[in-house]
């Protein structure tokens, strides 16, 4: 019996990345294009927290930012290093554990990569280690869910057909966290994956964010970077500034 965390082995599965296939570069580069007009003017140095395969990582290096970006698997890394030039960078890391303290102008953390752990001190002590790579002054951009919306909009069952794989997707809500059972058939193999993500609300996660000493400047909606509205956003983006 494996004793990896859920978050272990899901993310370096081949199947999280072809049930997830639509979360692609060219989604990235609409956002990190809009992010880098408004609200990173200056081309600086960045760290992308979390960066699965470098999609946010590379785009960000082809505007002309000096990137690093680190993820906790493996395979994911060594697929993004495939990407890596003089201005860009990939490591493998654990988010828990500062990376370059004081370091960054910019640091971002892109697409749900927080909320993984089961208490809130693990998450708030993630939290910590993510803010100190940023230097004084430095901006750090969360991308995560909108908790209120997740909890009013929870699709029970789905089943998703990718690559001649049927998905059957389970969705329920327990002790504060949105958990996705995946269950599927690969060449007569059974396999079963779990999503857990706890479901911080916007207070709670900026609230989070002050107590590191950052100032949060706006909280967006959507990755056209619309304002937050706590009933209809999809996403919580958070704009804060050490
Ligand atoms: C939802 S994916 C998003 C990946 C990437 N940001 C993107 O948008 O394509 C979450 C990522 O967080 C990474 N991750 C999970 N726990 C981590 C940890 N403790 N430290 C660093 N990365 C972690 C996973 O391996 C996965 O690549």
């Amino acid at each position: 019996m494996s004793t990896k965390k859920w978050f272990e082995s899901w993310f370096d599965s081949p199947y999280y990345h072809i049930l997830y296939k639509n979360r692609d570069f060219k989604e990235a580069e609409d956002f990190i294009s809009t992010i880098s007009k408004n609200l990173f003017k200056s081309k600086d140095n960045l760290l992308d927290v979390c960066c699965g395969k470098g999609r946010h990582a590379y785009t960000f290096s082809k505007l002309g930012f000096k990137v690093e970006a680190f993820d906790l698997s493996p395979k994911s890394i060594a697929k993004a290093k495939e990407l890596e030039s003089d201005t860009l960078q990939f490591y493998v890391h654990d988010m828990l554990k500062p990376f370059k303290e004081n370091h960054y102008q910019y640091v971002v953390n892109m697409f749900t990569s927080f909320g993984y752990f089961e208490s809130d001190n693990e998450n708030k002590s993630a939290l910590k280690s993510i803010v100190t790579n940023l230097k004084p002054g430095g901006y750090f951009l969360m991308d995560y869910l909108n908790a209120n919306y997740v909890n009013q909009h929870l699709v029970s069952e789905e089943t998703k057909q990718l690559n001649g794989i049927n998905f059957n997707i389970n969705r329920k809500i327990e002790n504060n966290c949105v958990i996705k059972t995946i269950d599927f058939e690969d060449k007569g193999e059974k396999y079963q994956f779990k999503e857990s993500v706890n479901l911080i609300d916007a207070n709670t996660l900026t609230g989070w964010i002050e107590e590191n000493k950052l100032a949060v400047l706006n909280t967006f909606g959507d990755y056209q970077l619309k304002p937050f509205d706590t009933d209809n956003s999809k996403r919580l983006i958070i704009f804060a500034q050490k």
